[in-house]
């Protein structure tokens, strides 16, 4: 289809933060925008993909064509996209709590003369990791995104192959990137290849984005 090189494939993305509670009024987030992920949607969509958008709790409308589910913690973010699956591509790009609390309060904690209270960690599954393992529903394509604020090669590099998906887009953040419309990105491939665009809007990177996505599975 002319303008639609996705047509027929189904994609799932992962965008925003996670929020993994501390008891029922408190909890542990980040400062993703979901920005970012949300235009990958949108651009996917754009190409014709059929695409699921799972999101953590943000504050933005879901791009036009996109079927979006909503996950708060990291385990329902991992459980809704194990349920979306199969897919030819998977794009990660949730900023996903490293760490959650273990034995959340039923009720909320109490401000107690003995001093703050001490939350005990537990770690929370990886879910691009989880996906490039999934043996025979692996996306045909994993994509994952690497923030970094030094040695953007060399940790996305270890990304790539640690987390065994195929493309990592590498975030220099040492800018303003969460919340702000813009972002420097460098695509890196499995084959060695480094691509780097000029800093742009992140609606600009999603474009690009599934327009190299949409010429892999061209080729
Ligand atoms: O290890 P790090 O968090 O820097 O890796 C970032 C990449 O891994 C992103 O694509 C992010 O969406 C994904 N990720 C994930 N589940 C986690 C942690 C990171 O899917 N628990």
């Amino acid at each position: 289809e002319p303008g639609r090189p996705l047509a027929g494939r189904h994609a799932v993305v992962t965008a925003g933060p996670t929020f993994e509670p501390i008891d029922p009024v408190r909890g542990l987030t980040n400062r993703s925008s979901g920005k970012q992920g949300y235009a990958v949607a949108g651009a996917l969509a754009a190409l014709g993909a059929r695409v699921t958008l799972v999101s953590g709790p943000v504050a933005i409308a879901a791009p036009a064509g996109v079927e979006r589910v909503w996950a708060e913690t990291a385990r329902e973010m991992q459980a809704a996209v194990d349920k979306a699956l199969p897919a030819d591509i998977a794009v990660m790009s949730a900023a996903v709590a490293d760490w959650r609390v273990d034995g959340v309060a039923s009720g909320k904690i109490k401000k107690a003369p003995g001093g703050p209270p001490s939350l005990s960690l537990i770690e929370n599954p990886d879910i691009l990791a989880g996906v490039s393992a999934a043996g025979k529903t692996r996306p045909s394509l994993v994509v994952g995104f690497a923030a970094e604020t030094t040695d953007l090669e060399a940790n996305a590099r270890a990304k790539l192959s640690r987390k065994g998906c195929d493309w990592i887009v590498g975030n220099d953040v040492s800018e303003a990137v969460f919340g702000a419309d813009a972002n420097t990105v460098t695509l890196f491939t499995r084959d060695g290849a480094a691509e780097s665009w000029p800093r742009q809007s992140k609606a600009e990177v999603a474009r690009k984005l599934a327009a190299r996505i949409a010429d892999h599975f061209r080729t």
